[in-house]
């Protein structure tokens, strides 16, 4: 099989991390792999925050979560009151965010951040995509300590890190049949 797709399929998320910090070209990398991704009307819209700052990333964990736990939502006021740290103890964690005014701001940020989980798995580092990270970004008080540039809105965090453990199987979580149709 080819190694592109090799990799893509045996990427999986990944939420058990080595604390060892990120090597500086690991990074590089992988925010390169994000750059390059297509975008509509060719905007490349994306901005991408750096954290490596361990209380950082614990306060945007633990202030996600208590508004996570207000949720109306069952599973997310669960995890809103739970031990789980949302960012999973991650070393380095990109929040994505994307230019409001652009042609299609959240599938430009969602092409770069799946180049840079592909990437990760090529260098064999472990990351996983965070939706719930929006929790954080609620509060105008925090989402100003991002310092994000004019115009811009966050989407998503990707973590990365040393994997503390190996993926699972390319074939887990099982994929659903039935999504393909080839018409005619
Ligand atoms: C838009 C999006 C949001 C996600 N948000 C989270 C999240 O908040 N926390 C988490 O642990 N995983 C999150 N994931 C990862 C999915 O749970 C994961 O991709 C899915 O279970 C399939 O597993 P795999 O990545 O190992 O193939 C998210 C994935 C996507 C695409």
């Amino acid at each position: 099989m080819n190694t592109v797709i090799e990799t893509i399929k045996r990427r999986r998320s990944i939420r058990t991390f080595l604390p060892k910090p990120l090597a500086e070209e690991d990074l590089r990398a992988i925010l390169d792999a994000g750059i390059h991704a297509p975008s509509g009307h060719n905007d490349q819209p994306w901005f991408f925050t750096v954290i490596r700052n361990k209380a950082f990333i614990d306060y945007m964990s633990s202030r996600a979560k208590e508004v996570m736990a207000e949720s109306e939502t069952p599973w997310i006021a669960r995890m809103g009151n739970s031990d789980r740290h949302i960012l999973y103890n991650a070393p380095a964690v990109i929040i994505v965010s994307g230019r409001r005014q652009a042609y299609s701001p959240l599938s430009d940020c969602s092409a770069a951040i799946q180049n840079m989980l592909l990437a990760a798995e090529s260098l064999n580092i472990g990351s996983v995509w965070v939706g719930l990270i929006d929790h954080f970004f609620t509060r105008p008080e925090d989402l100003q300590k991002l310092n994000l540039p004019d115009g811009y809105q966050p989407f998503y965090a990707v973590c990365l890190g040393y994997k503390a453990v190996e993926s699972a199987p390319a074939a887990l979580p099982k994929r659903n049949a039935g999504v393909i149709h080839y018409w005619a």
